[in-house]
């Protein structure tokens, strides 16, 4: 079922332009935040990374041709210290227990490595679209750092969209705590226009993909104003710290 989804989503990419104008300014975004290095691309669906950098690893937990391992983020099968980046793009709201993945971002990081999300933002706009035109729910009273009984029934589409939203605010002191070793070092609210108008990746879209430089040239004109309470996109960046975050003896 995930590998048909995942097929889908990949012809969708390839015959949607508008898409990939849309998603092309995420991938620069991120590129733009990747160390030199070997990047591993998580939840890789179609394996886009690969268009807009080099040295890319993707991987997702489906077997297909275009991607290069199968991996659940939960216990990524990579040795310490392999990565300098690992990216994803909506993966991080879908994954059951957050922390096992931060855990593991945390040990196949190299030090300095960085973790690189795009995910949904919610906000006060995005929020009430979410919520009311979009399939996947939003619950605003979890708690992305709890300890998760795995739910044997679980799809890998199942999700909570407001899960990064809630780790980078409300909880973000909480993760600090957590995973000392891993600093938010970038988070950025963006893209409420081109996004929902676009339709992701459903079929339809009501903006032509001629229009999305003048639209994204618009938002970033305003973002820095609204972005806060209209994005319906957030970007962050994790970094390992330069010591592996290795834990201070005292005495
Ligand atoms: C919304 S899709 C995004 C796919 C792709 N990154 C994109 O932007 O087109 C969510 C992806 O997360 C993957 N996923 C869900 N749970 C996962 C897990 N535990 N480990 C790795 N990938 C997972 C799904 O298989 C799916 O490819």
């Amino acid at each position: 079922m995930t590998a048909e989804v995942l097929a889908e989503h990949r012809t969708i990419w390839e015959t949607k332009p508008v898409l990939r104008a849309v998603y092309s300014n995420y991938y620069r975004k991120i590129v733009s935040w990747c160390r030199e290095g070997k990047s591993l691309e998580v939840g890789g669906g179609s394996g886009n990374l690969k268009e807009f950098t080099v040295d890319v690893v993707s991987t997702d937990i489906a077997e297909l041709p275009w991607l290069d391992a199968v991996a659940n983020a939960q216990t990524l099968p990579f040795s310490d210290a392999s990565f300098a980046n690992i990216v994803m793009v909506d993966v991080f709201h879908h994954i059951e227990q957050p922390r096992l993945f931060l855990a593991e971002a945390e040990r196949v990081l190299e030090p300095g490595g960085r973790l690189i999300m795009i995910e949904p933002a919610i906000t006060v706009l995005s929020g009430f679209f979410f919520r009311f035109f979009h399939p996947e729910p939003v619950d605003m009273t979890a708690d992305p750092l709890a300890e998760i009984t795995p739910d044997p029934d679980r799809q890998p589409f199942d999700s909570n969209q407001a899960i990064p939203t809630l780790l980078c605010s409300r909880y973000r002191e909480h993760m600090g705590q957590e995973f000392p070793a891993l600093k938010l070092v970038k988070i950025e609210w963006f893209d409420f226009i081109a996004y929902p108008l676009s339709g992701g990746f459903r079929r339809w879209s009501l903006l032509p993909a001629m229009a999305v430089p003048g639209v994204l040239k618009l938002e970033s004109l305003l973002l820095p104003l609204i972005g806060r309470w209209v994005a319906f996109r957030l970007l962050a960046v994790f970094e390992k710290a330069a010591n592996g975050g290795a834990k201070k003896i005292s005495g």
